[in-house]
């Protein structure tokens, strides 16, 4: 599918901003032997540390490089677990030597602070360049780690040492795996949400945030003057699972974890499309204060105000007087986290009381008044057996390992996506190799790299192969380019892939017509496109499938029933890459058929770049796109969207722009509802536009609407509007 350089242009567009496309792991010699340190797992790369200096700056580079990809591009290439070894040694590299007198002092890295000569084993910057800049009242720190439990009771030990008290009372909490934000109130009202950034400045992405339901934009009367409130932007599981099964279905690869979903949604530039995937949000902290009212004196009472103000807080945090029982309460939400439903990386360590936390004071990095616990990864290793390589009905090819299947945190993992011929080669991995395995932000499995001591002599390095495993043409890569892809117009392997999408159940569900019957008629050379599951007769099926008359007959009916196929589904069916059910399901809204759907949204991309958008019309330029359209309309596959629409209803004719979310109306029921009473949707705010429909978090369009003098309308008015 892949000819020419516009389409060409598109692809590298479409997995840009946020499609965290690949978890690929970068393990050098170097971070291998950090691995080592870590899990205790590798042994054999001790031979290739070099002399310490040189090592220092290695670590350096290598920490700036993977801060970039994880901070900017949320595209990680080495697991936390990995990073954090690197992170580490280069503390105990840069640290003087420790001092002599504590000796509690000497057991955890914790117990001094982190010297940081070049500001590069810092905590990155999440600043992308594209959002306005903010200063934060109060710094936004990191938190310090510790990954076994001696660690964990030194930093209590240090403290309790510090402030000369063995009676201080210590809040666990879970660690939230999301993107940190500061959100400030002024007199009650919300006025900016801003990310991290490098903890002085960060990004503003108040908008954005603005989508989330539960972050209010009023605090209760009472609240103080100025209160900046600290927090994690995160997407639970489900809602990933969902966001992950319908990129899946519009043949996009699927998100590494929700944690780079997360920031990889914030830091989107269309509030419309954030508010799609559903942001959560969680208070933790607290930064400036201003006001006449005290700031809570305990992490305790915070909570309890932030619960008060009908902000999320969190909801299970222990409390505990004794290092004993601060590790029982770790253990315990080690066991429950999963159960949360929510991403979680680890458990944070709070002392309670606020002098005591004003006392002990911060580093240029972290507070000396909470660590971070990060529960080990859970790693397993297993043989390579195989690697096969996947076609995707876009044409690119996905290799996956085959692996002996071993149990990780509760499932059996047999196969895991190894990505891209790169993410094979940076790894080093061969076929018979034992290697390790564990699950990216708990979910994904991921090969984390070979066990070269356990490697047999007669592997050799595995050779990508030059040809489509389907159609066995020659595979093409870009330059610059990770991906490799079947670019044969007619492989056979995208075609079946193609049509078993088309014949799903969320596009034109002919039940019966599933992947072996396909692959039976498409190798039989029956069926090429989706337009010749009309041109099937029933013998076609019974010879080329060997089924009964009877079978053949049944899958008949529902091919001739899927002719009543909607909008909205056909134009999800097409394959066309970057269309989601999501987005398939508004265009439907908005345009007729697909003929208008395609000019329209030529003249929509001189005024808005989307990538779907661009997508769509490039498929539409392509000759043979456009007599398969012609062809399922003349074997009666032409669905119009005004079916039922009204020409006298109470928008008819007008032009409706949606932003923000409605108090009850999802956006597809309004859009449902404006559609059916004659009004059209469109996207862009413009002078074009007779009403903006806005919601909470309406942000740009509501602006936009504003200075143009356009007509707002909110829910209740809209409905009011909409009544018989
Ligand atoms: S308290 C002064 N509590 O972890 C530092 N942080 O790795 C205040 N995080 O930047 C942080 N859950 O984004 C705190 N329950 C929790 C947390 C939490 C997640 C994040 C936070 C922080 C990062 C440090």
């Amino acid at each position: 599918m892949l000819t020419s350089p516009s389409l060409n242009y598109f692809y590298n567009k479409l997995r840009m901003p946020t499609a965290i496309t690949a978890l690929t792991l970068t393990l050098s010699p170097f971070s291998l032997a950090e691995l080592t340190q870590t899990t205790q797992l590798l042994t054999a790369a001790a031979s290739e540390t070099p002399p310490a200096n040189q090592r220092l700056l290695w670590l350096r580079g290598e920490i700036a490089r993977h801060d970039e990809l994880y901070f900017k591009k949320n595209t990680p290439e080495i697991s936390d677990a990995a990073y954090d070894a690197l992170k580490r040694e280069l503390v105990q590299l840069e640290q003087k030597p420790a001092p002599t007198s504590a000796s509690i002092e000497a057991t955890s890295r914790n117990t001094q602070e982190p010297v940081s000569p070049t500001g590069v084993h810092g905590f990155g910057d999440d600043r992308s360049g594209s959002f306005p800049t903010r200063t934060h009242g109060q710094r936004m720190l990191s938190l310090d780690k510790a990954y076994t439990e001696s660690e964990l009771r030194a930093f209590i030990a240090r403290v309790e040492h510090k402030t000369g008290r063995t009676d201080l009372r210590w809040v666990v909490e879970p660690k939230f795996d999301g993107l940190a934000i500061s959100v400030t109130y002024e007199n009650g009202r919300l006025v900016r949400a801003v990310t991290r950034g490098d903890g002085n400045q960060g990004d503003d992405v108040t908008a954005n945030a603005c989508t989330i339901p539960a972050l209010l934009n009023t605090l209760p009367h009472g609240a103080p003057d100025l209160v900046e409130l600290r927090g994690e932007v995160f997407i639970d599981y489900p809602e990933f699972a969902r966001l992950n099964a319908e990129r899946e279905e519009a043949g996009e690869p699927p998100f590494a974890t929700p944690r780079n979903l997360a920031a990889g949604t914030l830091k989107q530039h269309d509030p419309c499309e954030v508010a799609k995937r559903h942001l959560r949000i969680v208070f933790y902290g607290l930064g400036s204060w201003e006001g006449t009212t005290a700031a809570p004196d305990s992490q305790q009472a915070l909570r309890s105000l932030i619960r008060e103000w009908n902000l999320p807080y969190v909801e299970s945090p222990a409390v505990a007087k004794t290092a004993d029982e601060v590790w029982a309460a770790i253990t315990q939400l080690g066991r429950h986290r999963t159960a949360l439903g929510v991403p979680t990386d680890g458990t944070v360590v709070k002392v309670d009381d606020r002098a005591v936390q004003l006392e002990l004071g911060a580093s240029d990095e972290a507070p000396r008044w909470a660590i971070a616990y990060k529960y080990p990864p859970q790693q397993v290793a297993t043989r390579l057996q195989k690697i096969t390589l996947q076609v995707g009905r876009t044409g690119i090819i996905t290799p996956v390992a085959e692996l002996e299947p071993v149990v990780i945190g509760g499932t059996t993992i047999s196969r895991a996506s190894l990505y891209n011929a790169d993410a094979i080669a940076r790894r080093d991995l061969r076929l018979g190799d034992w290697v390790f395995v564990e699950k990216a932000g708990e979910i994904i499995p991921v090969v984390v790299g070979p066990d070269t001591s356990r490697r047999s002599a007669k592997v050799v390095p595995y050779p990508f192969p030059a040809t489509c495993p389907e159609c066995e043409n020659k595979l093409v890569r870009h330059d610059g380019e990770a991906t490799t892809w079947c670019v044969n117009k007619t492989c056979l392997g995208q075609r079946r892939k193609r049509i078993e999408h088309y014949a799903s159940a969320e596009a034109a569900a002919i039940k019966g017509l599933g992947p072996n019957l396909i692959t039976a008629l498409v190798y039989g050379r029956k069926i090429i496109t989706v337009a010749d599951i009309y041109r099937l007769h029933r013998e076609d099926i019974v010879i080329t499938c060997g089924v009964s008359d009877l079978v053949a007959g049944q899958v008949m009916e529902q091919i001739n029933e899927s002719k009543k196929i909607t909008l909205g589904r056909l134009m999800f069916g097409l394959s066309i890459p970057g269309v989601g059910k999501t987005a398939a399901t508004e265009w439907a809204g908005r345009f007729t058929d697909l003929a208008q759907w395609s000019t329209a949204l030529k003249e929509e991309l001189s005024e808005r770049n989307s990538m779907a958008a661009e997508s769509v019309v490039v498929f539409f330029s392509r000759p043979e796109n456009r007599n398969l359209v012609a062809d399922l309309k003349k074997y009666g596959v032409n669905p119009l969207q005004n079916n039922g629409v009204s020409s006298n209803g109470a928008f008819a004719g007008k032009t409706l722009v949606l932003s923000g979310t409605l108090p009850t109306l999802t956006r597809a029921e309004a859009t449902q509802r404006i559609v059916a009473s004659g009004g059209r949707i469109a996207s862009a705010v413009n002078t074009n536009t007779d009403w903006l429909v806005a919601g909470e978090g309406a942000g740009i369009k509501l602006t936009e609407a504003r200075r143009l003098g356009i007509h707002i309308l909110d829910e209740t008015e809209l409905l009011r509007r909409l009544a018989p």
